[in-house]
């Protein structure tokens, strides 16, 4: 019966062929064990000299690290091992034997394995990565499509900017100037004007010079945005989306989280409700801490880490400065200098996590937004149709998936939580 590692439960005392890489070998004079990977999963083959033919347990002994095989043998439950099973190898067949495998098992820097990052892919512990980011997608679909939400697909290729001209990515278009959407947020309105709630996930392009633990230059975004809906209930909506997706990993990726030593306790705790904290409070908090920082100023990394440690859960910064903010946020209807917005931050230091506002819906204030912000009336001719037909209080918001994986995984740094990262020093492989 030819199946995968993940399936071998349904066939325990049954032989069973599997098409696999060698992942890591050790062996003695009388057993070999062969640490196969496929795919699915990772599981332990025995080869024990005394059970097999005499030129299996010789080729078995021969392998190489990532040789191709197709391995044969009985399914055993064992306790011992992290997926419950081992196999007891009857026969191997080889469909190469590989070179030698550049990533071995001792430790490696981090530049070199980014350099061969096509093949990191392969390790455990990217592995239970992906496999975890796999699980946020998949969760990300049955939450939206539970809420009644449509998948939209906005632009890549885009005349104008969502959020500000700064890092954008410049590309020629025949000959039009053209850049790579930062943000899908514009034509996501346009697309909740006509089919109600919406939601989408794509890559997005930040030309950002910064190079951080938090930044990518192509990252993937998901995001939702709501007609008829304020931005209180777009925060309702956020924690709820957000619990979800945690309580999802933990549910279905036990093993990649136990791959990963991820503390779980932490997790378990995310529930909504988050906790809400002015833009205000905030910067007393953290001038109470002794940062020096003033009221108009946005929050660095070392900020949010400090505001984060204060909190068990995520906790979403409400009601930012006008003047640091998109052009396109509702103001405060009782304060005109700050904004009906919020940031969420991730706990453990994992930073901002979703950028999310309620929108202008004025016609008027936000042709004067362009104005002030020197944006083209022409460009944005478009966008501002949306509020000249049938305007309606809409809110939205964009989850960074990479940084979300980072945290929910307990990763690091976003360049492990991608499968090809593009960075400030790198465009390869
Ligand atoms: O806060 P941002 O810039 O918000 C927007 O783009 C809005 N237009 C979204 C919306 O309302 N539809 O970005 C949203 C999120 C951030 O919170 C962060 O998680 C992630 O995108 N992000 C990045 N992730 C990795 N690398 C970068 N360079 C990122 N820039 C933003
Ligand atoms: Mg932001």
């Amino acid at each position: 019966m030819k199946t995968t590692i993940s399936e071998v439960g349904k066939y325990v005392d049954q032989s069973v062929t599997i098409g696999a890489w060698l992942a890591n070998k050790r062996s003695s004079g009388k057993i070999a064990f062969l640490q196969l990977r496929d795919g699915t999963g990772f599981i332990q083959g025995v080869v024990v000299k005394a059970e097999v033919e005499e030129d299996i347990f010789k080729l078995a002994k021969e392998l190489t690290q990532e040789s191709s095989l197709y391995v044969t043998g009985k399914v055993r439950e064992d306790d011992r091992a992290p997926s419950g099973y081992e196999l007891t190898v009857e026969s191997v067949e080889v469909i190469q034997m590989a070179e030698d495998y550049p990533i071995t098992p001792k430790e490696h820097g981090t530049e070199f394995l980014m350099d061969h990052r096509h093949l990191w892919l392969r390790s455990r512990k990217q592995h239970a990565i992906m496999k975890i980011r796999n699980e946020i997608i998949r969760a990300t679909y049955e939450f939206f499509n539970e809420q009644g939400f449509t998948k939209i697909d906005p632009p890549i290729l885009t005349g104008s900017s969502a959020e500000g001209t700064t890092n954008l990515f410049h590309t020629k278009y025949f000959d039009e100037d053209a850049y790579l959407s930062q943000s899908g947020q514009l034509y996501m309105e346009a697309a909740a004007m006509a089919f109600g709630k919406v939601f989408s996930f794509g890559p997005t392009f930040r030309a950002e010079k910064s190079k951080t633990r938090r930044h990518l230059i192509e990252f993937w975004m998901i995001e939702p945005e709501m007609a008829f809906m304020d931005h209180d209930e777009s925060l309702v909506l956020q924690e709820n989306y957000v619990s979800f997706v945690v309580q999802a990993v933990l549910q279905n990726c036990k093993l990649e989280l136990k791959t990963l030593e991820r503390d779980t306790a932490t997790l378990e705790k995310i529930s909504a409700p988050f906790p809400r904290i002015s833009y205000d409070e905030a910067i007393s908090f953290l001038q109470k801490e002794g940062y020096e920082i003033e009221w108009g100023e946005d929050f660095g990394a070392p900020h949010e880490t400090a505001i984060a440690e204060a909190h068990e859960k995520p906790v979403f910064i409400t009601n930012y400065p006008k003047d640091i903010k998109a052009f396109y946020m509702k103001p405060h209807p009782e304060r005109d200098d700050v904004v009906l917005c919020a940031d969420l931050i991730a706990p453990e230091g994992y930073g901002e996590i979703i950028g999310g506002s309620q929108r202008i819906d004025d016609a008027e204030l936000m042709k004067q937004r362009y104005a002030e912000h020197n944006l083209s009336e022409d460009a944005y001719k478009w966008y501002l149709d949306l509020r000249k037909y049938g305007t309606v209080p809409h809110s939205g918001f964009g989850l960074g998936l990479e940084r979300t994986v980072a945290w929910i995984s307990g990763t690091e740094h976003v360049r492990e939580t991608i499968p090809f990262p593009r960075l400030l020093n790198r465009l390869y492989p």
